[in-house]
């Protein structure tokens, strides 16, 4: 492996070391990390369906699904708290002719015992947040009395007291800034707005810089017009943000590892080694509150310190009225804030459905979380669940044909995703040794449904079949019904397929190098606000606002549905590697526009020549695959199909991403700075914007390793 390296000329790593080349970064990722497709005018109306397709849509009913749906939004079902809820899901499977069982867990959780804040001023008058959610008549489950409190998963316990400063969203160029300004946050409490990078890198940021507390509010500029401000009703009587809600969430540190953070690299077990937890979740207590109760905080803040303007960064300011979003400190204005958390081992359920197929080193997994941070949970999780437990019926109707399918095919139904998808981590931390032989694609529906736009994030093999589906499926939208999900994703939605970043149980498998699909449906500009993580995702809410009717929901069962179903099914596995070519592609003109804005020169040969093999590789496996087609040799079609479950794996590397053993994609991974949102040639793109161009060097080596084993397993 060649490794010259040739620096920067005049200046050292140090001097370049890019202040705000992040941000630059994360916008064009935007912009760009979703790759356009070759969009046909309409898909043909109505669409083509087989026998086997027809028995499968067919099935879907929204009266049952509207059944499912009240079931899963009716009773808390925090992580490790409702093992009746994930028995009740194995017994719906297995009705449905699906052999189902609970894959157990033990694992550190924390859960809210109290909290408290206070605000003082400096003339000594104070304020103290509700930290509560409003009880609306209207909402039922607002008002359990087992409702969960506002908090963050995997808080640290702890009382801090002291003045405060905005710190914008939390992001490393957020504090680069208030450092340039002069502002000072070493024993500070912090307070932050949500939005960009995971909710945990604030609090890990936060902390790095010496910050003794965090507070995270939300904010009405994320719901663009749809405010009160501009006049809309708030929820329930109409579809803007109530001002009192507040999104619960974890703070874990995503981007370094997810998973149980006391066993990381391996399962859970009651009797497992426990291993230090302090490198991946908080040492500070944080809370998170309502734009309501942060008004006043802020404003004590107007005319103190740089105002929000001045400051100039991304998202800084918001949209609370009367807030100039001025950094502070007010000296003499303090925050108290109280966080006090119950710290245990907890056995958490995933649910586990398997049908089996007659080639058992083939294997289909399709994954949804049951855990919820509220009773409710109408959107996240459970749209995906209730409609997962109709494909369960789907596949059941076919199955009475007598039909069995190719391919193995296993449904999850997760525990504890929302404190870093747990579940799923720990369950592919034991079957790895399986998983990698076996696994064709993991497919992952999160939140169904939180409004009626389709979008998609996929691994590139995945891309060709994932829009394909969508052509099959016709999908009501405001009113009309004769369109397909490809129309309203391609004219109303992106019409782009997003790359996998991080966020939802996808994770484990793609940096194990199984190729992964994520499909929801969200609101547009215009629609209703969906309370994320809030009491109001609701039942209530979702009959009301989020999806009437649960047309979205039905459609995007059936699109799951035949997604898995040809998946299992087809002669050929219906993956594109070829497409993992032309993304490379692009991802290698990024990296050379980071370098190019880094002002950094970096040896690309590598890479260059690896994507070149890994195009004529993938290439020369089309050909192979149609001979085996066109012959219909059956051996054939085995050494085919077993290059397109295989070649993934290549790219992964022993060892991780630098810094982050667990991530091991080196195509793309979260980014370390967002935790959501991707960033692709991560090994390298990373240490570009750290400045340090050894270690970038050094990984382009290994990327491009990675991909000349992937091209080598496609090479016929
Ligand atoms: C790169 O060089 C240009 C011109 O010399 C300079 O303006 C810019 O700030 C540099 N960028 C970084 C990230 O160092
Ligand atoms: C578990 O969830 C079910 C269904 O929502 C609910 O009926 C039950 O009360 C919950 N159990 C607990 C202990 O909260
Ligand atoms: C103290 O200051 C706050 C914020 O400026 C103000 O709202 C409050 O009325 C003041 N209290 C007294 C007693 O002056
Ligand atoms: C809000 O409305 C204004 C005026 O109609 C429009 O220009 C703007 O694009 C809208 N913003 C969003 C986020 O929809
Ligand atoms: C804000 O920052 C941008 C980019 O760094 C710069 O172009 C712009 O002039 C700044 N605006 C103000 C008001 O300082
Ligand atoms: C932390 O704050 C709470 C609420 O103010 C208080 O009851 C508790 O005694 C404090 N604990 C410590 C250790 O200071
Ligand atoms: C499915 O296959 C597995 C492994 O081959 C086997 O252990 C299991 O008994 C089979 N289940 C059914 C219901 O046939
Ligand atoms: C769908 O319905 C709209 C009106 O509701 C009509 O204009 C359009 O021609 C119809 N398209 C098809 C393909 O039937
Ligand atoms: C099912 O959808 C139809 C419209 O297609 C609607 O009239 C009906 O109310 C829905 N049923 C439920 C239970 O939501
Ligand atoms: C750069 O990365 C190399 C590993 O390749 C490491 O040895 C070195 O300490 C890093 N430099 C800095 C400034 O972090
Ligand atoms: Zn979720």
């Amino acid at each position: 492996m060649k490794s010259i390296l040739i620096l920067l000329a005049a200046i050292g790593a140090q001097a370049c070391q890019p202040k705000d080349l992040r941000d630059i970064s994360l916008r064009r990722h935007k912009r760009e990390f979703k790759r356009e497709f070759e969009r046909e005018e309409k898909a043909p109306f109505p669409p083509d369906w087989d026998e086997a397709e027809q028995i499968l849509l067919n099935s879907f009913d929204n009266t049952t699904i509207d059944q499912w749906a009240y079931y899963y939004t009716h009773g808390a079902h925090l992580a490790g708290t409702n093992k009746t809820m994930a028995q009740w899901t194995a017994d719906r499977w297995a009705e449905f002719g699906w052999t189902s069982r609970l894959d157990e867990y033990y694992i550190y959780l924390n859960y809210p015992v109290s909290h408290s804040m206070q605000l003082s001023y400096s003339n000594g008058s104070t304020f103290t947040p509700s930290l509560e959610e409003a009880v609306l008549i209207e909402d039922e489950t607002s008002s359990y009395p087992n409702r969960i409190p506002t908090f963050n998963g995997y808080s640290a316990s702890g009382n801090a007291s002291a003045e405060y400063v905005y710190i914008g969203r939390g992001q490393q160029v957020d504090f680069n800034r208030l450092k340039t300004l002069g502002i000072e946050t070493e024993g500070k409490i912090g307070i932050a707005k949500y939005g960009g990078p995971f909710r945990g890198l604030k609090v890990k940021n936060a902390q790095e810089h010496g910050m003794i507390g965090v507070v995270i509010f939300s904010d009405p500029s994320d719901d663009g017009n749809v405010t009160e401000a501009k006049g809309v009703a708030t929820y329930p009587n109409g579809p803007a943000r109530n001002p009192t809600s507040v999104q619960r969430g974890s703070v874990q540190f995503l981007s370094i590892y997810p998973g149980d953070p006391t066993t990381p690299g391996y399962a859970s077990k009651v009797d497992s080694p426990r291993s230090d937890k302090s490198e991946n979740v908080p040492k500070i207590p944080s809370i998170p509150i309502s734009w309501l109760d942060a008004q006043p905080i802020l404003q004590s803040l107007n005319g103190h310190g740089p105002a929000g303007k001045e400051v100039n960064r991304t998202g800084w300011v918001g949209a609370i009225p009367g807030v100039t979003y001025n950094t502070g400190p007010v000296p003499g204005a303090t925050l108290s804030m109280s966080n006090i958390m119950e710290d245990k081992y907890n056995w958490i359920w995933n649910t586990i459905g398997i049908i089996n197929g007659t080639n058992n080193d083939e294997v289909v997994i399709v994954g949804n979380h049951r855990d919820a941070w509220i009773v409710g949970g109408a959107a996240d999780p459970n749209s995906g669940s209730a409609v997962m437990v109709e494909m369960a019926k789907a596949f059941g109707k076919l199955l009475e044909t007598g039909w069995k399918p190719t391919r193995t095919i296993i449904l999850c139904s997760w525990d504890a995703e929302e404190y870093g998808t747990v579940g799923s981590t720990e369950w592919v931390e034991e079957y790895v040794p399986w998983l990698a032989g076996a696994a064709v694609s993991y497919l992952n529906v999160d939140v169904a449904v939180s409004g009626p736009i389709p979008d998609m994030s996929a691994s590139p093999e995945l891309h060709s079949i994932g829009t394909s589906i969508m052509k099959k499926i016709i999908y009501p939208y405001r009113g009309s019904t004769n369109q397909t999900m490809y129309d309203i994703w391609s004219t109303e939605g992106s019409g782009e397929i997003g790359v996998l970043g991080s966020g939802s149980d996808y994770t484990a498998f793609i940096h194990r190098g199984i190729g992964s699909l994520d499909i929801g449906a969200g609101g547009g500009k215009e629609d209703p606000v969906y309370h994320y993580h809030s009491n109001y995702d609701s039942y209530h809410w979702m009959t009301k606002f989020g999806d009437p009717g649960f047309v979205t929901h039905k459609s995007i069962g059936q699109y799951l549905t035949l997604l898995t179903y040809h998946l299992a099914n087809d002669a050929s596995l219906p993956l594109e590697p070829a497409n993992f070519a032309t993304e490379m592609k692009a991802y290698l003109e990024e990296l050379e526009d980071t370098i190019s804005t880094a002002n950094a020169t970096l040896n690309l040969g590598d890479l260059t020549e690896a994507i070149d093999a890994f195009e004529k590789y993938s290439s020369q496996f089309n050909s192979l695959r149609e001979e085996a087609l066109s012959t219909n040799d059956a051996d054939l079609l085995k050494v085919v199909n077993h290059k397109a479950r295989d070649f993934q794996r290549g790219f992964t590397s022993q060892g991780g991403l630098p810094g982050r053993e667990f991530y091991r994609h080196i195509v793309f991974a979260p980014g370390l700075d967002t935790g959501y949102a991707p960033v692709t040639f991560p090994g390298v793109t990373e240490a570009v914007m750290e400045g340090n161009l050894t270690l970038a060097q050094e990984w382009l080596g290994k990327t491009a390793k990675g991909i000349s084993v992937a091209a080598n397993i496609l090479k016929t």
